[in-house]
């Protein structure tokens, strides 16, 4: 069953989390100083449009026409109830799942690619330097990038250039040029590979050789595809979209809603507009929200709470977060875009305060789901989004047990058409739990 919404529905406004938080945001420090950051610090790698979002304090933001009438192309997303896994576990849970696959890119990486790259456009930038995991994030920006003519440079973590050759071709279509990170085109990955030539990347160090590269290119500003409070801001649609959707379905609230976390910005998207339902600390009586990692980069359920490097180098501004250390390397599992030692401030308030919950689960328990899900739906899904799918169908299980009707939300982020060496090895018993 879906539900689908005309264009016209699509949200003119962006949700604004921060008046709502349950406590202040801390603000970002400066990587030399430790004082905390302005707008001038930030103006180097970002257009004053999105600084100010990161910093904002009003409740909606207007989307500008023009991203609007981009992202129409495929929003609203459907929101599907996916009976035959429900049928298929026997539970009297409902799920629900948002469809952020239909973009263009296949995940729900456009909602911010387009409208960082508007705002990079009005300021006169020429060209964008980025950094991505699995290749979603630099497919997206390349997408997005070539709507506004805009030059797009991706450093794509090494293990995943080699492991998903055919995202590196989607960048090149959409006109994006990508080198495995490190590279030897910053000191940043230079110093890497001197230290282990035969590493695998981080997101972390591809941050790093991001962020260099568009600080000594004169015509060239930053973007990141997750972590930060204006990225966390685009991806609101997805969930006020879903309210309407889940009302279109004769729902009120749903019980819980999932998303998989890796810096965290499908989760916020899907979540933040509920957080005024939430009820506070440990849910209250409004849905529970729930994060969901992989055990071998388990930021919210095992990392530290404090400031940290957003990238491997230290040249970023150090957050609030939790964190795994900057210098962690995660393991090379196949949810590339997992792979993150850190989390958005925004998520990490969240789970401090108890508004929201953290799960971890190995790989191995993540693509029994995936392929659960596949033969009960159909859709093939990312592995990052099959984390969320994981913890959907554990809740449902759980829900059986209590013989509950519980109504469960999840996020499906991206489909996984281009992981299907993962799902190789996983059927052919070579997935290995790191
Ligand atoms: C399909 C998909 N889901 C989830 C993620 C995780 O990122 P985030 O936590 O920012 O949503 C990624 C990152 O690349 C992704 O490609």
């Amino acid at each position: 069953m879906r539900y689908l919404m005309t264009p016209d529905k699509t949200p003119s406004a962006w949700f604004n989390v921060a008046p709502h938080l349950p406590e202040p945001l801390s603000p970002p420090l400066h990587p030399g100083t430790g004082e905390p950051v302005g707008p001038d610090d930030l103006a180097p790698l970002f257009p004053m449009a999105l600084i100010g979002q990161e910093m904002s304090a009003e409740p909606w933001i207007d989307i500008p026409g023009e991203v609007l009438d981009i992202l129409r192309l495929w929003r609203p997303t459907p929101l599907v109830r996916a009976r035959r896994l429900e049928q298929a576990l026997d539970t009297p849970a409902r799920i629900y799942f948002k469809d952020e696959s239909v973009s263009p890119a296949g995940s729900h990486k456009p909602n911010t690619a387009v409208a960082q790259a508007y705002y990079n456009k009005a300021e006169g930038i020429g060209r964008i330097s980025s950094e991505t995991g699995a290749g979603q994030w630099g497919s997206a920006l390349s997408f997005a990038c070539q709507l506004f003519g805009l030059e797009c440079f991706v450093y794509m973590v090494a293990a995943s250039y080699h492991q998903k050759p055919y995202r590196r071709v989607m960048m090149e279509t959409w006109g994006g040029q990508v080198v495995p990170s490190p590279s030897d085109l910053t000191q940043a990955g230079k110093a890497v590979l001197a230290r282990d030539p035969d590493t695998g990347g981080s997101l972390g160090i591809a941050i790093s050789e991001a962020v260099e590269d568009a600080a000594t290119h004169p015509d060239t500003h930053y973007s990141l595809g997750s972590v930060l409070n204006h990225v966390l801001l685009h991806q609101t649609v997805i969930g006020l979209e879903a309210k309407q959707q889940l009302e279109q379905a004769g729902e009120g609230l749903p019980d819980v809603v999932l998303g998989s976390c890796g810096g965290g910005s499908n989760l916020a998207g899907l979540a933040l507009p509920f957080v005024p339902d939430c009820g506070g600390a440990n849910n209250g009586s409004g849905p529970r929200l729930v994060a969901v990692e992989p055990s071998s980069c388990p930021t919210l359920t095992e990392g530290r709470f404090e400031y940290d490097f957003g990238d491997e180098a230290g040249m970023t501004p150090k957050i609030l977060m939790y964190t795994l250390g900057h210098e962690f390397i995660p393991p090379p599992i196949h949810a590339g875009g997992l792979r993150y030692h850190g989390d958005a401030p925004i998520i990490c308030n969240l789970v401090k305060n108890g508004w929201m919950e953290a799960i971890a689960y190995p790989q191995g328990k993540v693509f029994e789901a995936a392929v659960q899900f596949a033969r009960a739906q159909g859709p093939i899904p990312a592995p990052e989004t099959a984390h969320a799918i994981r913890a959907a169908i554990d809740e449902a299980l759980a829900a059986k047990e209590a013989g509950e009707e519980r109504v469960i939300l999840f996020n499906y982020s991206g489909h996984g058409l281009l992981d299907l060496a993962a799902y190789d090895a996983y059927l052919h018993g070579q997935l290995v739990d790191v």
